[in-house]
Parts: structure tokens; sequence; C-alpha cells
């Protein structure tokens, strides 16, 4: 993509959504964006739009949303810049009930889709899959694209409460200092409705700080508060850590006290993941998807109406 079809793109993106007016002007360059910018680990955006960077340890795997009967997980992996290392997402796992969806980067480079423990694969033509598990309670719904409009390659995991949108940045970026930069996961999602009871991991605790009308909102310092460590796991599905909610039955009293308490709370509350701005190599083809593109923009001016 040239910088003026990118300028067009996000010319017409910033008309369809005027509030994001001041994206027409945003210059794609060798720059750091944004205070998560040249860092290299992912920045994570929490149910009550905090951002912040989590760090993390190369090879292990992190709570994300940790609750009755959904569990979302991450795993990192190395990132080399050319000054400093960092961490990307390799790995995505996602539980609901006794069902279990991992999407994770294969050897190519792709993204690949486990369900219940059997690799999905697409036949030759096929660009798109979706497979819908009617359960006793509840649906499970997963469709994987080869081409998501504005993302690329992406799995789609929809429960009746969350849903994840994992997709793919290829390999080739560039990091601010010319280094070419291996595949990664990012996500954008969705809850949709209020969990049944209590809600913990790296992004599911903000959920918690939403409801309750006694927290204090959190600096927006872009830092992580919590303690690393208190969130790992063993593996994407393991339910042994300390913070894990999976199986817990609800307490649905105090949710619903809550519930009531913070009314104006409105669903689906956003969260969503992003790896620092990096730029597209002119070769390889990667483009940065909208989303990135937004993401980077409103890290650069938070404040523009
Ligand atoms: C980054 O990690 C690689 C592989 O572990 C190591 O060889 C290299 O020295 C590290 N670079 C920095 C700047 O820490």
């Amino acid at each position: 993509m040239t910088s003026t079809t990118l300028k067009i793109s996000l010319l017409v993106l910033a008309m369809a959504l005027p509030h994001l007016g001041s994206v027409a002007g945003l210059t794609i360059g060798p720059v750091t964006i944004g205070p998560g910018g040249g860092t290299g680990d992912p920045v994570l955006t929490s149910f009550d739009g905090r951002s912040f960077e989590f760090m993390g340890d190369v090879g292990k795997f992190y709570s994300l949303i940790s609750e009755r009967s959904h569990q979302l997980s991450m795993r990192l992996k190395l990132g080399q810049m050319f000054d400093h290392n960092g961490t990307y997402m390799d790995g995505i796992g996602f539980m609901y009930q006794q069902h279990k969806v991992l999407v994770e980067i294969d050897a190519a480079g792709n993204l690949e889709v486990v369900l219940d423990g059997k690799r999905l694969q697409m036949s030759t033509g096929e660009t798109e899959q979706e497979h819908i598990l009617a359960l006793e309670q509840g649906e499970l719904m997963i469709n994987w694209e080869h081409h998501r409009a504005g993302l690329g390659q992406a799995v789609e995991i929809t429960s009746d409460m969350l849903s994840v949108v994992a997709y793919l940045t290829p390999a080739g970026t560039l990091d601010e200092g010319g280094v070419v930069q291996p595949a990664y996961i990012n996500f954008d999602a969705d809850l949709l409705s209020p969990p049944a009871g209590a809600m913990k991991g790296v992004i599911g605790e903000g959920y918690e700080r939403l409801m309750n009308p006694k927290s204090v909102p959190e600096e927006d310092d872009y830092k992580f508060h919590g303690v690393e460590k208190d969130y790992e796991q063993a593996s994407y599905f393991s339910t042994s850590h300390p913070s894990c909610m999976f199986g817990v039955p609800a307490d649905t009293s105090s949710i619903k006290r809550r519930l009531a308490e913070r009314v104006h709370v409105a669903f689906p509350l956003h969260f969503s993941s992003v790896q620092p701005k990096r730029l597209p190599q002119a070769s390889s083809g990667a483009q940065p998807s909208l989303r990135s593109l937004l993401g980077a923009s409103l890290r650069v001016n938070p404040m523009a109406v």
C-alpha cells in the first residue's frame, strides 16, 4: 500500500467515524508512535478502556480472563528488536465449558486452529469455515477466515458471553530500527453480557474494577499494575493457578447487587491486544490492519475528538 492510498483509506475511515477526525492526519513513517511504541510488548486494553503494556516472560502462559465457564489465555514468545528484546503473543487459548479452542501460528507462519484437540483443515480453494457447537446451555461458534476484511487471517470465537477475534500480523513487518519481525497474533474482543460470577485475569480484573463502585480508577500510565507472575498458568487450558475462576460456582446475588449499583455499564464492553506499531515492509506486501492503525492513532493523541 502506498502512503497515498493509506491516507485515503484513513480519510474514508475518519469520515465514517467522525469522532476519530484526526486520523486522516496520521503520518506513517519511521517513528515511534505513542507511549507503547518501541517497546515490543503486547499492549492490552481492558474493559474500562485503560491500555497498558504487558511484558511477561518468553514461553510462558498468562491468564487474560478467567470466569466460571470461560478462560482466555495467551502464550508469549521472544521478539528481537534492533535495540532490545520484547515479547509477542503467539498463541491464544479459549475455553468454554468443556470445549477448547487453540489459535497458534504454524511452521509456515499462518494461523492454525485446534478445536477440542483436532486441528482444523481448510481444503484447497476453501477460505472460510464455520463451526457451531450447540451445547446444553449456550452455544460456541468458531469462524475461521483467511481474508477477514481489514484483518487478514482471523479466527472469531463467540460464546453467549464472550466474543474474541484473534488475527495474524504476518512475518515481515519492520521495527523502528529496520529489523524484520516474525509473525504474531493480536486480538480484538467484546464482553457481550455480564459474567455470572467473579472474573479474574490480566484483563478480567478490569471488569471487576468497572463494576465496583468503590474502586479508584488506575493511573493512565500504560503500565500493568498487577504482579505478572500471579497470572501465570502452566498451559493454555490449565486450571490450577491461584487466580483461576473456571469451574468456580457463581455467587449471583453479589453480582446482581453490583450491577444494580452501576446500571450505566452498557454491553458489549470492548477489550483488545495490539503490538506497538510496526512499519509495513513494502516488498512482502504485509499491511498494517486498519484496526492496528486506529489503535496507534489513538495512542498518538488520545484527546483527538
Ligand atoms: C535477545 O535474545 C537473544 C536470544 O535469547 C539473545 O541472543 C540476545 O542477546 C538478546 N538481546 C538483547 C538485547 O537482550
